[in-house]
């Protein structure tokens, strides 16, 4: 008799508290940021925690270092963000980053944060097999992506002019 009490208290305590995190987990869903993760990448550039806390900082460095020491490593830059964290429309079509659901956008949006780097920056991937690369604008400048080898040249020029 006792112990189907028991039993009976322990499937109610159960329930009561499954339907809490079942509600605390719909809060959640309503709360978070929306974006998917790239399909064809395992991981990010680092450790998934660590990027979450530190890819601004990790971007702006290394946007310092680029534009002042003409030092240009891949693995950080903007434009692998943005080739591998792509989202696509219902056409298979990159979505911008004025589109909430873009990753970048999602993220930021629900943390109120503004950034003007896509002013410049694309948003989507370069399109290759084009022969004419004219970003439209206000993506005018692109990810000069092709053109590491002549702004390392151009770096080369000017340390030579300084001298
Ligand atoms: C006024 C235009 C402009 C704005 C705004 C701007 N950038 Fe840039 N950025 C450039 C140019 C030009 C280059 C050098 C050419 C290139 O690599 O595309 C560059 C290069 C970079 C690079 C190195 C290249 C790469 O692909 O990684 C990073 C990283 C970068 N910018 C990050 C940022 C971030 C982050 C922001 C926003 C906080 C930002 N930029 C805003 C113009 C801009
Ligand atoms: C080769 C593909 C690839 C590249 C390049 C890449 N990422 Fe990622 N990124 C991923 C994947 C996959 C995950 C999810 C990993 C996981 O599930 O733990 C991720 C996770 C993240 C997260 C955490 C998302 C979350 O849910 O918390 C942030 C923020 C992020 N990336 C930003 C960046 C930035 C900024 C760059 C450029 C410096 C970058 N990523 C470059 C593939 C990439
Ligand atoms: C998991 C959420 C999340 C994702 C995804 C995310 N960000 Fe952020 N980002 C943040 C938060 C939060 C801040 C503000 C941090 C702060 O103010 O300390 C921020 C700030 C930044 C900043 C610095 C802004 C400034 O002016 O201080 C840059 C640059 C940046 N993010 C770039 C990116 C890029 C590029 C992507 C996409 C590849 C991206 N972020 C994706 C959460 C995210």
């Amino acid at each position: 008799m006792l112990a189907r009490f028991a039993k009976i208290l322990m499937v109610l305590v159960w329930a009561s508290t499954s339907a809490l995190i079942a509600q605390a987990e719909d809060a959640g869903r309503v709360a978070a940021p929306q974006y998917t993760l790239p399909e064809n990448a395992k991981s990010c550039v680092a450790d998934t925690a660590f990027m979450r806390r530190n890819h601004m900082n990790m971007l702006k460095h290394q946007r310092d270092e680029t534009m002042h020491k003409g030092i240009r490593t891949k693995k950080y830059s903007l434009k692998n963000c943005i080739n591998c964290h792509v989202t696509k429309d219902e056409a298979g079509k990159p979505i911008k980053v004025s589109n909430p659901k873009h990753f970048c956008a999602a993220c930021h949006e629900y943390a109120a944060v503004k950034l003007d780097c896509f002013e410049c920056h694309r948003s989507t991937p370069m399109e290759t097999g084009k022969s004419a690369q004219i970003p439209d604008i206000p993506e005018h400048t692109g990810l000069l992506a092709d053109n590491s080898s002549a702004v390392k040249q151009l770096g080369e020029y000017l340390k030579g002019v300084k001298q």
